[in-house]
């Protein structure tokens, strides 16, 4: 009896010891972040392990853990049909309103979703609720596209199989068939997916050969640059849940290299050491001392390396392009792309992202709405969904909506 109530004292302990964490006192609905951090805690520690036996990488682990729980197969209901296809040989899930009345053209949403391009579907329970939502709510045809991923495909192929399912989805052909309207599509994507979306609206933009263009873009709590891992929200967030500054970082190698053993240069910006020219004038695209409001860089300072280790960027010369990192586009690129819409949430290390590109955009004159969640965290707009439904999710995805209702 005693020996039961000791161990039960000591694994109540144990459990609150890996449930509690710190966190800021404005982020919303504390209690339930923890928990839903403690579960992804979880999964990373379990995915570890697994990488450690030798069996398997970490990241694939945690996305063949992800996927099993998650995915759902196609589910047609009475308003919306969903069906799996490929669009230049990428799968794709397609979800069409089959709202009653004469039949006319619709609204059209590419979406892709996020995951550090290395985890997640868009056959997903929560993007397949998230798409299903938007097909419903907008009269629209939404097209999830399920780029492949890294490790198994790394930069630039998971951007080049974003571009070209938008080529052709954005052709005649197909647009024609799903009864879409030219002049009514947008290009969305939250996290990595958002960043796919900012790259290749930026892409589009440029190219003739392909007659429709984008509306709009939206792009949700967005990666957008690998230059500065110390930006005023990544120093402030760096242990914010759900996305740790360290996994953020580990994500961008995944993407572009796989060589984890840079992870502690980076994290210290010796990537961008003043040595390197070539950095020299990307980071001025990203000057946030300039670009971010003081309400935002408070008491940060910016961590500028005199000197550091100019090789990484010698071999990894995607850190510098603008495929990945669409915030270091020049000015003249900016001009020509969509309106946009940008997402950002206080406690998130890529909040700066998103705030750069918004003011870069402006100055560049592009119309921009900007949605900042003083409460939000990142990955909040999909934690709209029960059981990980945060109310502050499910606002953030009333507004998202909404800005698409009406500029759409
Ligand atoms: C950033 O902008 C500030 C203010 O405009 C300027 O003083 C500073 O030299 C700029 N830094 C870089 C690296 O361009
Ligand atoms: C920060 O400043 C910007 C521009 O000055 C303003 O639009 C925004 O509402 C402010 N945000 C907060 C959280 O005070
Ligand atoms: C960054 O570069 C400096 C200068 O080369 C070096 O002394 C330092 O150890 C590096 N830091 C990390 C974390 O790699």
């Amino acid at each position: 009896m005693r020996l039961g109530v000791l161990v039960s004292v000591v694994l109540a302990a144990a459990l609150s010891y890996s449930v509690y964490l710190p966190l800021p006192a404005t982020v919303a609905e504390p209690c339930k972040l923890m928990l839903l951090d403690s579960v992804f805690r979880t999964m990373f520690y379990v995915g570890k392990l697994v990488q450690d036996l030798g069996l398997s990488q970490q990241i694939q682990v945690l996305n063949y853990m992800a996927l099993f729980i998650e995915l759902r197969a196609p589910h047609s209901t009475e308003s919306v049909r969903v069906t799996d296809t490929t669009f230049s040989g990428v799968q794709a899930r397609v979800f069409e309103s089959v709202a009653p009345g004469p039949q006319r053209l619709k609204r059209g949403v590419i979406y892709f979703h996020g995951g550090g391009w290395a985890l997640g579907s868009g056959r997903m329970r929560s993007y397949d609720l998230l798409c299903r939502k938007m097909a419903e709510d907008l009269d629209a045809v939404v097209i999830s596209v399920d780029y492949r991923l890294a490790p198994d495909a790394r930069f630039p192929e998971p951007y080049e199989d974003a571009l070209g399912a938008c080529r052709h989805i954005l052709s005649a052909e197909v647009l024609e068939r799903y009864s879409v309207d030219p002049h009514r599509v947008a290009v969305s994507g939250d996290s990595a997916g958002g960043n796919l979306a900012a790259a290749v609206a930026q892409e589009l933009a440029f190219d003739d050969s392909i007659p429709v263009k984008f509306k709009l873009q939206a792009l949700i709590y967005p990666v957008l640059q690998a230059l500065d891992f110390n930006t005023p929200s990544y120093q402030q967030n760096g242990h914010v849940p759900i996305l740790y500054r360290t996994h953020m970082v580990r994500f961008w190698i995944e993407y572009l290299s796989g060589d984890q053993s840079l992870l502690p240069s980076l994290l210290a910006n010796n990537h961008t050491s003043s040595e390197s020219r070539e950095a020299a004038s990307a980071k001025a695209k990203l000057n946030w001392t300039r670009l971010l409001a003081p309400n935002f860089t408070k008491h940060y300072k910016p961590v500028i390396r005199r000197r550091g280790d100019t090789r990484i960027l010698e071999r990894l010369p995607g850190f510098l392009d603008v495929r990945s990192s669409p915030l270091l586009a020049e000015a003249e690129v900016l001009r020509r792309v969509p309106p946009a819409y940008i997402m950002t949430c206080e406690h998130d290390v890529l909040r700066d992202d998103g705030l750069m590109y918004a003011r870069r955009l402006e100055e560049a004159g592009v119309p921009v709405t900007s949605d900042h969640y003083e409460q939000g965290f990142h990955g909040i707009m999909v934690f709209g969904f029960f059981p990980a439904c945060f109310s502050v999710g499910k606002q953030s995805l009333r507004n998202y909506i909404h800005w698409l209702e009406e500029n759409l």
